[in-house]
C-alpha cells in the first residue's frame, strides 16, 4: 500500500517503468502499429457506453503491465475501497471524500461516521425537485407575482465551473423559456454584464457556496441583494422570493438574510470541485428538469460502479490515469490538452482544470515530504475544430510533447447537412496526424522543394486518447465527469498526494485581504510589502 512511508520512485514497478520509458523513447507509433495489426482494436476499452481508444499512446502491453503493477504496489484497490467506505482520506482536512454518495441510488447505504448519508442526499434531491418544478411550472413567482424567467447562479470555483459546464453541455435538453446567467468573478463587470438586461422581478438568484464565506461570492451576493431591493423600494420581504442558497453553512446563510427554508444543503464530505452533482447542481436541474438531472446522476453512478469493480486493465478511469502517469513521469510530458469535438462541451476543459490541477497540483506527499517526481500536468484545451486553427500547430510541430484527449460523439444533437461528418473526420484526422506524422521522404515524394521539406515534415509520435460515446446526453455527461474524477483520484494515489485539499489558494486570499485594506484606507499605507508591491499599491491609490 502507498503509505506515507513508501518511496514511490524506489518501487520495483517505478524502476522498471523508468527503464521502459528509456526504451520507448526510441520507438515510434508507426513501428508499433506496423508490428501489430490488431493494436487499434486491442488497446481499447469499452464500458458503460464509453469507448476509449488508447492505442495511439507510446506504450506496449508490457508498459501497461508495469503500470498496473505500480497501481497494485500503491495499494490502489484498497484505496478505492477506502474512499467508497467513507474513510477520512482527505487527511489534511480530516474529511471523508464521498462524492460517490451524491449519486448513490435511493435505498442504498454509504456511511460516514456510522451514519447512512444516502437518505439525506435524496431528501435534498427531493427538495430541489420540488423547487425546480415550481419555478419551471410557473408556481414559484417573484415578489410582485411575476413568473420567474431568469436564473442567476452566483458562485466561484467548484460552485461555478461545474454548473456553467453542465448548463452549456446540456443546453440541448434545457428549458429555452428560462435565461441562465453565471456570475463568478469579483470584477464588477461580471455582475454588470450578467444582469444588465434582466428584470429583478423575474429573477431568482442562487447563491452557491460551500463555505458561504468566499469573498467573490459574498460580494456578488451582496451586490445582487442591493440590485434586487432597489427594484422593490428596499422591501426586504422580496429576498425570500428571489434568493435561494446552496451551502454547507446554514449559520452564514441565515446571517446573509436567506431563510434556511430556501437553502439546499450539502456536506463537508463533498469537495467543491466534486460538487456539480450535489445541490450545487440546482441551476442544472432548473435548466434540464429533475428527470434529466436524475439521468445525469445515474450516469455518474454507472461509472462509479464500473470504477469500483472492473479489473484495472479494463477500467476506464484507471487506464486514463495510468496513461497520464506514464506520459508525465516516464515520457516527460508537462501538459494534457483536452479537445472536445462538440461545441456543447466548450467549458469542459475549464471545468477539468480545477478538477485536475486543484486536486493534484501538489508538491508534498501525504506525509508532508517533498515529492521527487512530477505531479499533475497542466490541463488546457478548446473545442475542435476551433483549436486546429490556433494552437494545434505547436502540438504537431513544436518542441513539446503534448498528450491529447480527444472527445467525440458518433451522433450529433444538431444534425445539419455535412457538419457532423466533417467534425468527426477532423477529430480522427488529428489523432492520426499526431500519431503518424509525415516523414521528410513522404514530403519530398510530393515534389516539395528541398528547402521546404523540413518545414512541411511532421515528426508524429505524439500520443493521444480518443474517447467516444454515441451521443451527448445527461447520462453520458455524468459518465464523462465521473471518469475524470476517478482518474484524478487514481493519479493522486500513485503520486501519494492529498487530492482533496487546496491549501495553495490560501496565501493569495490572505494577502489580497491585507492589500484591500491598504487600497481602501484614507491614509497612505505604510510600505509594508516588497518594493514592487508597494509601488503597485501606490499607483493604484493614485488613481483614486
Ligand atoms: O479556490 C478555492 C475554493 O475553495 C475551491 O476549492 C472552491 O470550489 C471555491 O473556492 C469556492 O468555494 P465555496 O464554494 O466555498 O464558495
Amino acid at each position: 500500500m502507498n503509505t506515507s512511508a513508501m518511496n514511490l520512485t524506489g518501487t520495483a514497478s517505478w524502476l522498471a517503468l523508468v527503464a521502459q520509458g528509456e526504451s520507448m523513447r526510441s520507438r515510434t507509433l508507426r513501428e508499433l502499429f506496423a508490428e501489430d495489426g490488431e493494436r487499434g482494436q486491442r488497446l481499447t476499452c469499452e464500458a458503460v457506453g464509453l469507448y476509449l481508444d488508447y492505442s495511439k499512446n507510446r506504450i506496449t502491453s508490457e508498459t501497461l503491465r508495469l503500470l498496473i503493477g505500480l497501481a497494485d504496489e500503491c495499494g490502489l484497490r484498497e484505496r478505492i475501497a477506502a474512499m467508497f467506505s467513507g474513510e477520512r482520506i482527505n487527511i489534511t482536512e480530516n474529511r471523508a471524500v464521498l462524492h460517490v454518495a451524491l449519486r448513490a441510488p435511493r435505498g442504498s447505504s454509504i456511511r460516514v461516521d456510522g451514519k447512512n448519508v444516502v437518505p439525506h442526499v435524496h431528501a435534498v434531491l427531493d427538495r430541489m425537485t420540488g423547487f425546480a418544478c415550481r419555478v419551471r411550472g410557473g408556481q414559484w413567482v417573484g415578489h410582485t407575482g411575476q413568473r420567474i424567467r431568469n436564473v442567476v447562479n452566483i458562485g466561484i470555483g467548484g460552485s461555478d465551473l461545474g454548473p456553467v459546464m453542465a448548463y452549456e453541455a446540456l443546453r440541448h435538453y434545457s428549458d429555452r423559456g428560462l435565461v441562465f446567467r453565471f456570475i463568478s468573478n469579483v470584477d464588477g463587470t461580471d455582475f454588470a454584464e450578467a444582469t444588465h438586461d434582466l428584470d429583478p422581478a423575474e429573477t431568482v438568484v442562487i447563491v452557491s457556496s460551500k463555505t458561504f464565506t468566499t469573498q467573490e461570492t459574498m460580494t456578488n451576493a451582496q451586490t445582487a441583494r442591493r440590485w434586487l431591493l432597489a427594484a422593490f423600494g428596499g422591501d426586504e420581504r422580496a429576498v425570500a422570493k428571489h434568493f435561494v442558497a446552496v451551502s454547507t453553512n446554514a449559520t452564514k446563510v441565515a446571517e446573509f438574510g436567506i431563510d434556511t427554508a430556501n437553502m439546499f444543503e450539502f456536506w463537508d464530505w463533498v469537495g467543491g470541485r466534486y460538487s456539480m452533482d450535489s445541490a450545487i447542481g440546482l441551476s442544472t436541474m432548473l435548466a434540464i428538469g429533475p428527470d434529466h438531472f436524475r439521468e445525469l446522476l445515474a450516469g455518474f453512478h454507472e461509472m462509479d460502479e464500473h470504477f469500483r469493480s472492473a479489473p484495472f486493465d479494463r477500467n476506464l478511469p484507471v487506464l486514463l490515469a495510468l496513461l497520464t502517469v506514464w506520459n508525465t513521469n516516464f515520457l516527460g510530458a508537462e501538459t494534457v490538452a483536452v479537445l472536445p469535438y462538440d461545441q456543447y462541451l466548450k467549458r469542459f476543459p475549464a471545468y477539468l482544470q480545477q478538477l485536475t490541477m486543484e486536486s493534484n497540483g501538489k508538491r508534498v506527499t501525504l506525509a508532508g515530504r517533498d515529492v521527487d517526481y512530477a505531479t499533475s500536468p497542466i490541463y488546457w484545451g478548446e473545442p475542435g475544430t476551433n483549436g486546429q486553427h490556433s494552437f494545434y500547430q505547436l502540438i504537431h510541430q513544436g518542441t513539446r510533447l503534448i498528450p491529447c484527449d480527444f472527445i467525440a460523439f458518433v451522433e450529433s444533437l444538431n444534425p445539419l447537412g455535412p457538419h457532423h461528418a466533417m467534425l468527426l473526420a477532423n477529430v480522427l484526422a488529428q489523432a492520426e496526424a499526431l500519431a503518424f506524422g509525415k516523414t521528410a521522404d513522404e514530403v519530398r515524394a510530393e515534389g516539395t522543394a528541398e528547402w521546404l521539406v523540413p518545414h512541411r515534415t511532421f515528426p508524429g509520435n505524439r500520443p493521444s486518447n480518443v474517447l467516444m460515446a454515441q451521443r451527448l446526453s445527461p447520462a453520458v455527461l455524468g459518465k464523462l465527469v465521473a471518469l475524470y474524477e476517478h482518474a484524478v483520484f487514481v493519479e493522486g494515489i500513485l503520486w501519494n498526494v492529498d487530492s482533496f485539499d487546496q491549501w495553495g489558494v490560501e496565501l493569495g486570499k490572505v494577502l489580497a485581504q491585507r492589500i484591500l485594506g491598504e487600497l481602501q484606507s484614507k491614509a497612505a499605507p505604510a510600505p509594508a510589502h516588497d518594493s514592487s508591491t508597494n509601488e503597485l499599491i501606490r499607483r493604484c491609490r493614485q488613481g483614486k
